[in-house]
Parts: C-alpha cells; sequence; structure tokens
C-alpha cells in the first residue's frame, strides 16, 4: 500500500476529505480504492475502505474572492506561486473492516473519521475487492466485469440479492445500457434467472438478440387477443362459427380475467364458454361443432398450472 495522504478537517461517519501528499495528483485519480488508518497509523480505532471522488484543487493565492498580487502577476504572464497549493479528494466511505476469528468483512462504518489519518492506495496485488469485500457475502459470486485500470481486479456480487430490486444510474453515454447488455443480464442468466427485457427504443437490446418478440404481439386489444388465439387453433379449426364464438368471448376478455385467478381457471372458463354455445346448437350441425372444437383445445392448452397471477409477478419487476 502506498502513502497518498491525510485525512482533512470536517471529516464524518459517512465521508471525509484526503488532503494528498506532494505530487500525488498526477498519480492519484477518482474512482480509486482506498484505506483510511483511522486514528493513526495502525488504525487505533478502525481500518475503513473508501473510494475517491470528486477531486479538488485548491491555491489560496488564487483565489477570485479578492484580487491578490499573485493575480496581478498571472494576467501580466507570470507564473503564480505554488507555495499555497492543495490538492484534494473526497472519499465515499465503503465500510469498516472488521476482523473477528481471522474472517474479514465489511461492515457499516459508525465512527467518526479523525482528521490526520493515513489515506493509502491499493497496490495492483493486493486486491482489496477479493480481501474485503468478497468475504461479505452471504452468497459470493462474480461479475464478468473488473475494476477500470486493474484487470485483475475481478468485481465479486451476492447472489442473495438477485431478486431484488436494482437501478443503473447515470448520465447518457456513461454506460448503463452497455452494462446492463453485457454485465448484468449474463450475470442474471449464470444465476439461473431468465431475463425479459423491454426495449421501448428498439435499439439498446433488440439489434443483440435474436429471440425479439415485437411489443404489438403482446399488445392485450381484443383483436390482437383474437388474432392470437387464431394463429395458435389453425384459425379456430377453420370453423366460421366457432370464430365468431371466440369473437364474442374475446369482447368480454378483461372482465374474464378479472373473474379468474390462474391459468387452469380461464382454460375451463373458456371450455364451459365453448360447451354452452355447442348444446344450443342444431342438432343437425352439433357433430361438426364438436368437432372443431376438439381440435380447438387439442392445440389450446394451459401454459402454467394451479399458479395464481400474483404469483407470476417476476420478482425484478
Ligand atoms: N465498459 C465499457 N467498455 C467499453 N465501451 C463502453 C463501456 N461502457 C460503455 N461503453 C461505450 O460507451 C458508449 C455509451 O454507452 P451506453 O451504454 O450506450 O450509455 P448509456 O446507456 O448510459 O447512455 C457506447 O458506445 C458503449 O459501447
Ligand atoms: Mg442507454
Amino acid at each position: 500500500m502506498r502513502l497518498i495522504g491525510r485525512i482533512a478537517d470536517g471529516a464524518t461517519d459517512t465521508s471525509a476529505t484526503a488532503v494528498l501528499l506532494k505530487d500525488m495528483e498526477s498519480e492519484v485519480s477518482s474512482e480509486s480504492l482506498v484505506l483510511i488508518e483511522n486514528g493513526g497509523e495502525g488504525g487505533k480505532i478502525g481500518k475503513v475502505v473508501g473510494v475517491l471522488r470528486r477531486g479538488l484543487g485548491r491555491n489560496e493565492l488564487l483565489n477570485l474572492s479578492r484580487y491578490r498580487p499573485d493575480i496581478a502577476y498571472m494576467k501580466y504572464g507570470g507564473e503564480p506561486s505554488s507555495s499555497r497549493e492543495v490538492f484534494s479528494f473526497q472519499i465515499s466511505l465503503i465500510g469498516e473492516v472488521e476482523e473477528r476469528e481471522g474472517a474479514i468483512r465489511i461492515r457499516p462504518n459508525r465512527k467518526i473519521i479523525a482528521p490526520r489519518s493515513p489515506v493509502y492506495l491499493f497496490d495492483d496485488d493486493e486486491n482489496p475487492l477479493e480481501r474485503y469485500i468478497a468475504p461479505s457475502a452471504k452468497q459470493l459470486e462474480w461479475l464478468d466485469a473488473h475494476l477500470d485500470g486493474h484487470p485483475t481486479w475481478r468485481v465479486p456480487a451476492d447472489k442473495f440479492y438477485v431478486p431484488y430490486h436494482v437501478g443503473v444510474f447515470g448520465a447518457t453515454g456513461t454506460g448503463k445500457s452497455w452494462f446492463t447488455r453485457y454485465v448484468l443480464i449474463p450475470f442474471y442468466i449464470r444465476c439461473g434467472l431468465r431475463v425479459l427485457v423491454l426495449d421501448w427504443s428498439g435499439s439498446d437490446y433488440v439489434p443483440y438478440y435474436e429471440d425479439v418478440v415485437p411489443i404489438s404481439e403482446v399488445a392485450q386489444d381484443e383483436i390482437s387477443i383474437l388474432k392470437y388465439l387464431s394463429g395458435i387453433t389453425d384459425k379456430f379449426a377453420g370453423n366460421a362459427s366457432m370464430q365468431d364464438v371466440f369473437d364474442q368471448l374475446v369482447c368480454s376478455w378483461h372482465d374474464l380475467l378479472n373473474r379468474v385467478h390462474t391459468c387452469d381457471e380461464l382454460y375451463e372458463e373458456i371450455q364451459r364458454y365453448i360447451r354452452q354455445y355447442i348444446d344450443q346448437v342444431d342438432k343437425r350441425w352439433r357433430s361438426n361443432a364438436e368437432r372443431a372444437s376438439d381440435r380447438i383445445f387439442r392445440k389450446l392448452k394451459p401454459i402454467t398450472s394451479a399458479r395464481s397471477w400474483e404469483q407470476e409477478e417476476s420478482p425484478l419487476c
């Protein structure tokens, strides 16, 4: 580990600022992981892992709130003094390192970070993700991704939280879609989940997958439902009267869905409706209608069994 600076005035239990040692500003960059030995060398109060965010360069001599000799000198082409120049980085704290019975894990930091505490940068061969973050996972998995600038630092993920809600946030062009497409979705699939992607623009995901269903095909208006049923039953077994009956049934489709709770119940309701129709068909044509009905229900089957609509909902929604 390399000492890069010390904690400045005003640190709290959730954030701190590191003043960089001389010339470190050219070596240290944001998003780097650091270790703070809270309370001084060795970490008398504890050891805290954090990430550098938002660097700041200050030079009191170039402060714009008052006119200063250095500013005047600079205006005429001179180079102002760097004697009062300070570079710093804010540190977002990830957590305190807890070492218990030889096991290391990270837990939320609740102690104030002491000003003057030394801040260290991890060397490439001291992978903090493997040493501190990974052992804290309940069900450890690894993303197919590494930390920027450290190809050997693969990013750990906790499989336990996979069914929880996940949001990917960032300004336009920061890689949200890329991350979701190449890291998140493959990770979910590796964890045994099936992934349904809704791509409203049709540009982020559609070009990269073969199994694409246009949104118009999952529309739930009456005509789309009738078309769908017609498609899977060979145009209602080629029977115009049956098409008519299904047309009537589809007119009250949404009421029907409110009455039933499972796919099987829906299937039974459809069968009952068709049976009622067949029972009142003229005897001369009844066997004809029955044959068409048999053919239709040989093609039309409930997909799931005995599961309610509520259970069908993905935990990722
Ligand atoms: N980790 C990455 N490695 C390489 N290229 C990337 C990475 N993340 C994003 N990009 C590229 O940056 C551009 C913007 O990414 P994109 O995912 O479309 O951003 P967003 O969805 O946040 O607007 C794309 O051209 C993408 O290929
Ligand atoms: Mg995008």
